[in-house]
């Protein structure tokens, strides 16, 4: 106080500097404090922004507002403008693939720029992606200038484990989905399809075995060169970047949870896969026809074990910290079907009339298809049209078509040789 008086009696330009100093300091505060939308929130991410976003995501309150706010900014489909720019992030044995064959067709139709692998159809299983990985050398001026981080891309639905960090340098303004499995039912789904049995000593009953030591089997089949091993335990969290080490301490658990709620616009349902595909339309301001889908990968009886009562309860304990994500995001499913309004149901019945409207137009039930013996596959009619074509196109060929087409237009790819080397079985997902 002495030293302002000092300062007004003596050098008055001093002091309008002082005055406009502080007024400097106050202007920059408030604007450091103040946060930014939630609906702008994904596209601006300083390093403070994200600091105070993760403040808001542990305090209970603030975060359930930020909640609020947003389903308060869904397009309600009647006057909305489409989304077409969206993160999926894909889960193992859920249904994903049929999911991401959905959004590859919309945006290959659409033109949309993805984020493919270099080879495969995975960006890798094992290592958290990382956009260091993006092979710059492939990006080309096509005449609209040439791809840069800046730019980024539209879609991502082949497989990539989790970090949003690495994401929001080449995703921007994006929205995050995914789809989540009952534990116990995703578990015996992995354990056949990626022949996990052929790491443990035989059994008739190779789950049931697994399940009598699953720390032991877990550990002799983490040994393995098995390239889906890390499939059995907790695979979701897993897909979500978590460690294995990490899945025992509840703490982190709840806490990757949290993050999970905050950072997902839509966490959809296997066992609801149909009332899913209604809220990822409200979400993204979709028609019905884009959601429709012939489904893909549904596995032969052969590849199929037996999960009674005892076992069921085994595997959700081994695989815990996969139950509470999944009893979480079950929950909040419920509240935004709740949330979609009275409509849901003629909504549902009408989409189901339209898929087997698709079904009948597009497929030939008498004819067998057996390309892959874990999987029971439709076919086609004779001479198809390009619509059923492309509805029953699957993830794999979609990826491989998207890809030939990013690399004409000069936007760069994933590099994904490590996980291409050391994928051992031709397994394929
Ligand atoms: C996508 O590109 C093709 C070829 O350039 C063009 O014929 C088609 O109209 C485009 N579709 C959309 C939806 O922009
Ligand atoms: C996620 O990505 C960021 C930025 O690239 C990196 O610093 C961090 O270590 C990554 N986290 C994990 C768990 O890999
Ligand atoms: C998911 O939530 C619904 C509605 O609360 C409930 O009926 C159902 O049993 C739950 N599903 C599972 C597998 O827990
Ligand atoms: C359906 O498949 C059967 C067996 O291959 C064939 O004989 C028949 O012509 C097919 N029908 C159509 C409409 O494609
Ligand atoms: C990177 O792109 C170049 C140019 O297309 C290609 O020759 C090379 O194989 C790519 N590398 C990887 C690891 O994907």
């Amino acid at each position: 106080m002495y030293f302002t008086m000092l300062l007004l009696s003596r050098t008055r330009p001093t002091f309008v500097l002082f005055i406009i100093a502080i007024i400097f300091v106050i202007v920059s505060l408030l604007a450091l404090l103040s946060i930014p939308p939630v609906g702008t929130r994904k596209v601006s991410k300083g390093p403070v922004q994200q600091r105070l976003f993760q403040a808001i995501r542990d305090t209970p309150s603030a975060y359930t507002q930020t909640h609020i706010l947003r389903k308060s900014s869904e397009p309600s489909n009647i006057n909305c403008v489409p989304h077409k720019k969206l993160v999926f992030l894909k889960t193992h044995k859920t249904g994903s693939t049929t999911l991401a064959s959905i959004i590859q067709r919309y945006g290959y139709l659409k033109n949309l720029t993805f984020l493919v692998p270099h080879r495969n159809h995975f960006l890798n299983y094992q290592k958290i992606f990382n956009a260091d990985k993006i092979n710059l050398t492939e990006v080309k001026d096509t005449g609209e200038g040439p791809w840069t981080f800046r730019k980024g891309y539209d879609i991502l639905t082949n497989h990539a484990r989790y970090n949003r960090t690495s994401m929001d340098r080449v995703f921007h303004g994006v929205r995050y989905v995914t789809i989540l499995r009952e534990p116990s039912a995703q578990f015996e789904s992995a354990f056949y399809y990626f022949e996990i049995w052929r790491s443990i000593p035989r059994s008739r009953e190779p789950l049931k075995l697994f399940m009598e030591d699953p720390e032991l089997h877990f550990k002799n089949v983490m040994r393995t060169r098995q390239y889906y091993k890390s499939s059995m335990h907790n695979q979701h969290l897993y897909d979500f970047g978590m460690s294995h080490d990490d899945m025992n301490d509840d703490v982190k658990v709840r806490s990757k949870i949290r993050e999970i709620d905050a950072d997902f616009d839509l966490v959809m349902i296997t066992e609801y896969f149909d009332e899913s595909l209604l809220l990822l339309r409200k979400l993204l301001c979709w028609s019905m026809d884009d959601i429709l889908y012939l489904a893909k990968g549904t596995r032969t009886p052969d590849y199929h074990g037996e999960v009674g009562p005892d076992l069921r309860n085994n595997i959700q304990a081994w695989n815990k910290a996969d139950v509470s994500l999944y009893a979480h995001f079950n929950h909040t499913f419920w509240r935004k079907v709740r949330q979609y309004g009275s409509d849901f149901e003629k909504d549902l019945a009408e989409f189901r009339d339209r898929l087997a409207d698709t079904h009948d137009t597009c497929c030939n039930n008498t004819r067998q298809n057996s390309k892959d013996r874990r999987v029971v596959l439709f076919s086609l009619k004779n001479n198809p049209s390009t619509w059923c074509r492309h509805v029953a196109r699957g993830d794999v060929d979609f990826t491989n078509l998207i890809r030939e087409r990013m690399l004409q237009h000069g936007i760069p790819t994933y590099d994904n040789r490590e996980s291409h080397k050391r994928k051992k079985n031709k397994l394929l997902n």
